[in-house]
């Protein structure tokens, strides 16, 4: 039988990896953050010396990535990289390379590796069109840009960075465009995907909207 699986998409900043790890929590599910896994070889190729447009070189380190998950902490090559894989230029620097064919084929098996049970969710851009098109519940997360933007805003208020609204606006709205446009996975709801717009709503609201999405398809 297929481990049940549900997958979140939506643009950057839209709550998906807090909604998607609440509601593994909440179903006793492991959860996977596959934009983590694209900051991880950004990471990667800027330590390797590995070009940003290589794309052979950027899928042969994609294929054979370092990578430990545990718990809420990430490795490369063993070294601790939670934090430093939140960085804008890593962000940047993952966002570009995310383009390229080869290397997003190459995360495709490790990806995929992430599904055992009793259940996974997983959040990112392609979860549901091209990752995990069999998934049991496909979710697509939106919210107007003002809205990510200003939850963005508080976010680095309160972890002590200095940040500007208009700034995180305009880059938003640019990593919107670049995510979208691409010409291999761009950012577009899956095919029966349920659409949730948590612009008016908190994470709790959004966390039980998933869950009742879910329980609804699997009573079908
Ligand atoms: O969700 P995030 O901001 O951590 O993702 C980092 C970059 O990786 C983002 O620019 C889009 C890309 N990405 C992707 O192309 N496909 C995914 N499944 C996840 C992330």
């Amino acid at each position: 039988m297929l481990v049940p699986l549900i997958a979140i998409d939506g643009p950057t900043a839209s709550g998906k990896g807090t909604v998607a790890q609440r509601v593994a929590r909440a179903l006793g599910w492991a959860y996977l953050d596959s934009g983590a896994l694209y900051r991880l070889c950004a990471l990667a190729a800027l330590r390797g010396g590995v070009a940003l447009d290589d794309e052979a070189g950027l899928a042969a380190l994609a294929s054979a990535l370092p990578v430990r998950f545990d718990d809420d902490r990430i490795e490369l090559d063993g070294q601790d990289a939670t934090e430093v894989i939140r960085d804008e230029a890593v962000g940047n620097a993952a966002s570009r390379i995310a383009a390229l064919p080869a290397l997003r084929a190459a995360l495709l098996g490790l990806q995929r590796g992430f599904r055992r049970p009793p259940g996974l969710v997983a959040d990112g851009r392609d979860m549901g069109t091209v990752v995990f098109p069999d998934a049991t519940l496909k979710v697509f997360l939106v919210a107007t840009a003002e809205s990510r933007a200003e939850r963005r805003y508080k976010q680095l208020i309160e972890k002590g960075f200095s940040a500007n609204l208009a700034d995180l606006l305009r880059d938003l709205r640019q990593r919107d465009e670049r995510d979208s446009n691409r010409a291999v996975a761009p950012l577009r709801p899956a095919e029966g995907a349920v659409v949730i717009d948590s612009t008016h709503l908190d994470i709790d609201q959004t966390v039980a909207q998933v869950l009742r999405a879910y329980r609804h398809c699997v009573r079908r």
